[in-house]
């Protein structure tokens, strides 16, 4: 289809006209050998791209930074006037690079035809989407998958929800959020790997691994996103969208550190944020996206703005208006605007005033160009579009199947006095009580934009399965009213209590009372910060109604971010939290309390006794005074009110089994600090009954240092399954990697000194021991 154009860019920036005579097919037709340069990239794409930017104006290479969001129904009659009918007009003007939110393979089909067969150029679309913890069959929420500890199950979890987001059109999620995040206030922790680095690390590669898998142009694999860079994590009071202040040394130890493994991972883009950090917007800091990102990290791929980032400037008080946020966005590095609609309306201008030089704009249409290839779009754009696909992928056993096995590995076993758990299979009265034991939409948490309503299975439904013993329900009181979606404080803390009777009157003759408490699945996410972080509404007073009559309680928590359950933990035998756990929830969820799964998360956050405790977060660093009352101390370290620790601590969850850690060994106990080399060695015993895995972790302290040190840091964990009787070493290496930190000049540096070494089945349990660095 050969093209002969004039292109009038009047419309844009004056009255400049200009011809161009290309094919499409003449872009894409050069073989595609594979031979990479030394900076890792693919030279048969470098130039493929550099002949395409060679004939594209500059406002089709803006074009290529314009990001709006689905619009209309796009299989429909297509509107005359207002912002859709615009948007059409931009798309076969070429002056669109992606769109969000256009899902289903007929729609994103729709809009890859006009992009590709309409537009000048034909340069396809990059189809982005919130594919947070699934597309239609839901994993756990990420906060959730995260206490799992289990990379191959976290990455399998990603992997479903690529070849299910692909199957719909998709090339491109906006995962995985990788803010370490250490305030329960925020609603957005359900959407990370939680508070510690390290961790946060891992998953974050797990999850882009799983995404991205081994060939990018594969029609199953789809680009992720690390996001968002960067200190969003940190909003003030947990409030979201708030203020960032934080020091150099937290930038570079805590938050930075899962953002530098995901570029060593290749994940292909990364999404700038709302927040301010230190004074600057993060869409308009050029510290962070050009010279670190893009400079000291050699990041390849684009940056795309958060919604409405780049707008949002103007209320931060940073952009006097639309044209300025547009100019400072793109001079810090911001390549692709989502949904400002300001680079389209203002770039062209500027790079005509001087004020935006051609050459990023160049470079931030090459980054996204480069992207599209690599998925291999301009082979075939519709390679993601076929029906066949999308009717058998979506919805799987397979996808099922891996959903509750990942569902399963979340749940974490806070407390299990008496061993009221794992439930007799037979002969049990069991009362079932709370209105989230049969909420079949709550489970599938927040952003879950493609799941249908009301799809997971509930705990009602899971337990139902086990048919030795009766199991009776009662919901016991309201979690919400109406559509959940949109919460308001009225909607979610009914104070309904006309339901109790029934349920005090079930449980009165059961045997086992189990309580499904907490949050419902839209309670956390994005805009849904709490100041509380006890059970909503009257569930505290149900629970404890309850305990009058029957003591015998196994709860059951479902929460997407910690909760304070001081009065749970003091009174309950047992307690689980399953969290938010998707599609398979209610299954995941009886099959650990019948054992037929013996559970193995643990924590990868601080549950608080109180929101005053907030935030609370293991690695901590030391204060110059006691964290105990001493004789000639008057003032220490605490609260009047509160103790300092937290009510669990990350790395907790418990196991039907017991496990023995022996024999510390490190080796050698005195080294150089240059290039160090220390083996960690210990024994785990399995003393219980029941064949159990447990999650070894590892903790360093570095007792002096230049920058001081937190009181602990992970710096390894092995997962392990061992049999009753059965002992197993498990080894760790430390090495420059681990023993190092990143001083306030920017460097990493291991220094000489006594480090402490810390290993055992939670942060706060552990047998320690010591080495030196010479
Ligand atoms: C969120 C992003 C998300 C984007 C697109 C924003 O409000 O902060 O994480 O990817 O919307 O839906």
């Amino acid at each position: 289809m050969k093209k002969n154009y004039i292109i009038c860019i009047g419309i844009l920036c004056g009255f400049l006209s200009i011809s161009c005579n290309t094919s499409s097919e003449e872009i894409n037709d050069i073989t595609t050998n594979t031979v990479t340069t030394n900076n890792g990239l693919d030279e048969t794409i470098e130039s493929k791209v550099d002949s395409l930017l060679a004939i594209m104006t500059i406002e089709e290479k803006i074009g290529q930074m314009n990001q709006y969001n689905g619009f209309w129904d796009l299989t429909g009659p297509q509107p005359k006037e207002g912002a859709a009918a615009k948007k059409y007009e931009h798309l076969r003007k070429g002056w669109v690079g992606s769109m969000l939110n256009v899902r289903g393979v007929k729609d994103v089909k729709a809009v890859q035809k006009i992009a590709v067969e309409e537009s000048r150029l034909g340069i396809p679309l990059i189809i982005g989407f919130d594919v947070i913890h699934g597309y239609k069959t839901m994993s756990p929420i990420p906060l959730a998958e995260s206490a799992s500890w289990d990379m191959a199950a976290i990455k399998k979890s990603a992997e479903v929800a690529a070849l299910e987001a692909s199957a719909a059109g998709i090339n491109w999620t906006f995962a995985p959020m990788i803010d370490v995040s250490r305030d329960a206030r925020w609603g957005r922790v359900m959407e990370g790997g939680g508070e510690d680095p390290f961790l946060g690390a891992k998953i974050g590669v797990a999850r882009i691994q799983g995404f991205q898998g081994e060939d990018l142009s594969a029609n199953n694999t789809i680009a992720a996103c690390a996001k968002h860079f960067a200190g969003y994590g940190f909003s003030e009071a947990g409030k979201d969208y708030n203020t960032v202040d934080i020091g150099t040394s937290t930038l570079n130890n805590i938050v930075f550190p899962p953002f530098i493994a995901a570029n060593k991972a290749g994940v292909k883009t990364f999404m700038n944020s709302f927040n301010v950090l230190n004074g600057i917007p993060a869409t308009a800091n050029k510290m962070l996206q050009r010279d670190v990102l893009k400079g000291d990290w050699g990041f390849n791929g684009f940056i795309v703005s958060d919604w409405g980032s780049i707008t949002e400037m103007i209320a931060h008080g940073y952009a006097k208006d639309g044209k300025s946020a547009a100019e400072m966005a793109a001079n810090a590095g911001s390549d692709m605007d989502m949904e400002s609609y300001l680079y389209v309306e203002h770039l062209a201008n500027l790079v005509n005033e001087g004020k935006v030089e051609e050459r990023l704009i160049e470079d931030s249409a090459r980054r996204i160009l480069r992207v599209k290839y690599e998925l291999g779009l301009f082979e075939n754009p519709y390679k993601y579009c076929d029906e066949n696909r999308e009717k058998s992928v979506i919805g799987s056993k397979a996808n099922k199947e891996a959903v509750l096995d990942v569902a399963k590995k979340s749940i974490v076993l806070l407390k299990n006095n008496n061993k009221l758990l794992p439930l007799k299979k037979e002969g049990q009265k069991i009362a079932l009580i709370g209105a989230l034991a049969s909420d079949k939409n709550s489970p599938l948490g927040s952003w879950r934009i493609a799941a249908d309503d009301n799809t997971a299975i509930s705990v009602l439904e899971g337990m139902q399965q086990y048919k030795g013993n009766s199991l009776v329900y009662a919901k016991g009181t309201d979690v919400s009213i109406g559509n959940t979606a949109f919460v308001t404080e009225t909607k979610i803390n009914t104070k309904d209590k006309s339901e109790f009777g029934k349920a005090i009157k079930v449980a009165k003759e059961a045997d086992v009372v189990v309580m499904v408490l907490g949050e419902i699945g839209f309670q956390s996410g994005e805009g849904r910060s709490r100041t509380k972080l006890d059970l909503p509404g009257v569930q505290q007073e149900l629970l404890e109604e309850v305990f009058k009559v029957n003591s015998n309680i196994v709860l059951v928590l479902n929460n997407g971010r910690p909760l304070a359950i001081p009065w749970a933990d003091a009174h309950i035998p047992s307690i689980v939290e399953a969290w938010q756990l998707g599609s398979q929830s209610g299954n995941a969820i009886a099959q650990v309390l019948y054992g037929d799964y013996n559970p193995s998360g643990k924590l990868p956050m601080s549950f608080p006794r109180n929101v005053g405790q907030v935030p609370i977060y293991y690695n901590h660093k030391s204060t110059g005074r006691p964290t105990e009352p001493a004789p000639d101390i008057v003032f220490w370290s605490h609260y009047s009110d509160q103790e300092n620790t937290p009510l669990y601590a990350f790395g907790h969850g418990l196991s039907y089994t017991n496990f023995e850690y022996n024999n510390l060994k490190i080796k050698p106990k005195n080294t150089s600090a240059n290039n160090p080399k220390i083996t960690v060695s210990i024994d785990i015993t399995n003393s219980g009954d029941y064949e159990g895995k447990e999650v070894v972790q590892l903790y360093i302290r570095d007792l002096f240092a230049s920058v001081t040190r937190p009181v602990k840091e992970l710096k390894g964990f092995e997962m392990i399954s061992l049999k009753p009787g059965k002992t197993k070493t498990v080894s760790f290496e430390l090495n420059k990697e681990t023993l190092g930190f990143y001083n306030n000049e920017d460097q990493w540096i291991v220094e000489q000194g006594e480090f402490e070494v810390f290993v055992g089945g939670s942060s706060d349990k552990t047998i320690t021991s010591n080495f030196e660095l010479k």
